[in-house]
């Protein structure tokens, strides 16, 4: 009932010919993974040809943030939402860890952007994710539930139909520490709950919640293994073609 989606992210990492190489390897190794959706999300300077390359494929491309603003004007080092469609992305990741780390994006911020990248007509991953020291603090839950309502606020039931879910634990980016597929399965079925109470059962039953951190061929299985987890957003693994198809193609 709920499509898998398995998306990569490719961060601040590849330049052009190697976006490039690393999506026609891909296109392949994936064209008959029709148990899910795949995509991946290359840098902005990439999106374009990437999209390009991939048409007529199962590979959609996302973008890895965009602007708060909907209106073109004079913001510097922007992109807007209708840019990234445009240039062939049908997705945008939006609230990602290392934007609310590194660049203090905040949840009212990162709502705007969830609305602008709806309004775009793209579909959008909004990430939530606690620290280590908030985990063994034991306010996980606290801190995720406010950074879903926040992140979700003012969306209307049609607009929740376009919104997936990447619950990305901070400790387990890049640090090869995975949550086990009992820690992801408690938190997703949180998040499931939590937005069935703001919104409806059956919004929540459609809600496509991806886990995030150290995904990698080996745990991929146990993960997706799990009832609440319905795929993964993948950072490091998914730089390389043939790893990120292992991911892709995991045993069902
Ligand atoms: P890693 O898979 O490298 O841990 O990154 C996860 C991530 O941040 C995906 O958005």
């Amino acid at each position: 009932m709920r499509k898998p989606v398995i998306a990569g992210n490719w961060k601040m990492y590849k330049l052009v010919a190697d976006a490039v190489a690393t999506a026609l390897a891909l296109k392949p190794l994936v064209a008959n993974a029709n148990h899910c959706e795949v995509l991946i999300a290359p840098p902005f300077t990439a999106i374009k040809t990437v999209a390009d390359r991939l048409e007529g494929s199962n590979v959609r491309v996302a973008g890895q943030d965009c602007s708060t603003e909907s209106e073109h004007g004079a913001h510097t080092g922007e992109v807007a939402a209708d840019m990234l469609r445009d240039a062939g992305a049908s997705y945008v990741i939006v609230g990602h860890s290392e934007r609310r780390q590194l660049y203090s994006e905040t949840d009212t911020f990162v709502n705007r952007k969830a609305r602008v990248g709806l309004a775009a007509g793209l579909t959008v991953i909004l990430c939530i994710g606690e620290t280590l020291e908030q985990r063994e603090g034991g306010i996980a839950e606290r801190v995720v539930s406010r950074q879903l309502t926040g992140g979700l606020r003012d969306l209307t039931a049609s607009d929740l139909d376009r919104i997936i879910i990447a619950y990305e634990p901070i400790w387990a980016i890049g640090t090869g520490l995975t949550a086990t597929p009992e820690q992801a399965q408690e938190m997703h079925a949180f998040v499931r709950r939590v937005f069935a109470e703001r919104h409806s059962e059956p919004s929540a039953g459609r809600l496509r919640i991806l886990y995030g951190g150290s995904v990698k061929p080996d745990n991929i299985t146990g993960l997706m293994k799990q009832t609440d987890v319905d795929g993964a957003l993948v950072g490091g693994a998914s730089l390389e073609a043939e790893t990120f198809a292992q991911i892709v193609n995991y045993n069902r």
